[in-house]
């Protein structure tokens, strides 16, 4: 499917100035989306790139009662010559077609999810910011509008891309978060819809979410559906750590989602001489490393949160600093790989950035 982009130079002024200023994640949005349609008769058609506006949704649209609702979260951004690229976009289409079978909804061809991204990112090419840490974030979303109350998958779809400017996922930037482990509650369990990006799976993830904050938490460290032991990751990213020298991060499983920031630093990771490993790890096996002295550094990794280091987990009201709290070596040298590829300064040894303009 072609999407044209639209001549959107006459919002180039406030873009410059808003992308100076402050940018928190999510709120920052740019003029325009893209949306595509899906009907039984003609499939996806029709995408084309629109202001942004309100949707004209049905109350009974059934993304709204029964929650028939996917998403992605890509990143375009500006490199140091100039040039705009969007990172992994193939990943994230490829991820969606997933969420898509698990929630029944009818698959967007990888092509069109490209096209549209694509689209948008050349209308809005005036709002990538430039700084390190700064990026367009895109949001591709898809949602069930047939209107109807009985509980089945719908016949009618809205496809939708959102851009905003953003900073970092965090305010504080790259310094260590603290996370609390959640001990009662589950995010996902064997045979649920863990890896999926579906909006079901945030809501399942909040009540936990605004508790950890009372406690002074940015994130919930989830554990496993079945023993409750077992590390899986956090609301908004997979987790690794480093022990001995040696990254680790759980296996994906049917209650993790499968990171494309994660799958990067797996690949990359050797690159940089870092030895890397899939292992589980047990919350009472982690918190004797840290307090061993044998787990030096934690962080998330994600789309949003790029690499955040993990400073501080939190159980049963007890705080555990890992190692000084501050951000670790190999963190930092994961964080500078990544940057340097969104950036190009390096060689996009993985063919991971696509051109936009
Ligand atoms: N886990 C969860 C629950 C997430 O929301 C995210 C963010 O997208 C991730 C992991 C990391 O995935 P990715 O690196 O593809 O952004
Ligand atoms: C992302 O990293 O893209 C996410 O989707 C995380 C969060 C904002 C839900």
């Amino acid at each position: 499917m072609r999407i044209e982009p639209l001549d959107a130079s006459a919002h180039r002024a406030t873009a410059e100035a808003t992308i100076k200023g402050e940018l928190p994640f999510g709120r920052v949005f740019t003029p325009h989306m893209v949306v595509i349609e899906w009907d039984k008769q003609q499939g996806w058609h029709g995408g084309k790139t629109v202001p942004r506006a309100n949707l004209s949704l049905d109350p009974a649209a059934m993304s709204l009662h029964y929650g028939q609702e996917v998403f992605e979260g890509l990143k375009a951004h500006k490199q140091d010559d100039g040039s705009i690229v969007m990172f992994r976009v193939d990943a994230g289409a490829e991820r969606m077609q997933r969420s898509c079978e698990r929630c029944c909804m009818p698959p967007l061809p990888v092509d069109d999810f490209i096209a549209a991204c694509e689209a948008l990112t050349a209308t809005e090419r005036d709002w990538v910011p430039q700084r390190d840490g700064a990026s367009l974030y895109l949001r591709p979303t898809m949602i069930a509008t047939e209107p109807a109350l009985g509980v089945r998958p719908a016949d009618t779809y809205l496809f939708f891309v959102l851009a905003t400017a953003t900073g970092p996922y965090f305010s504080k930037g790259f310094s260590g978060i603290r996370v609390k482990a959640e001990r009662e509650m589950v995010r996902a369990a064997p045979g649920g819809l863990g890896t999926a990006k579906t909006g079901a799976n945030y809501v399942a993830s909040m009540l936990s979410a605004v508790r950890a904050k009372a406690h002074g938490c940015d994130q919930v460290l989830w554990l496993d559906a079945i023993e409750h032991r077992y590390i899986e990751e956090t609301g908004a990213s997979n987790v690794f750590w480093v022990e001995k020298g040696t990254l680790y991060t759980p296996p994906t499983s049917e209650t993790i989602l499968k990171g494309i920031t994660r799958d990067s630093i797996l690949k990359l990771a050797p690159e940089l001489g870092i030895k890397v490993q899939e292992r589980r790890i047990s919350l009472d096996d982690l918190l004797a490393g840290i307090r061993g002295g044998s787990i030096s550094e934690m962080f998330g990794s994600g789309t949003a949160a790029v690499v955040s280091p993990i400073g501080e987990v939190m159980v049963d009201e007890r705080i555990v600093k890992v190692a000084t709290g501050e951000p670790g070596p190999l963190s930092k040298r994961l964080l500078d790989g990544i940057t340097a590829i969104h950036r190009g300064r390096g060689p996009d040894k993985f063919g991971w950035c696509r051109k936009v303009v």
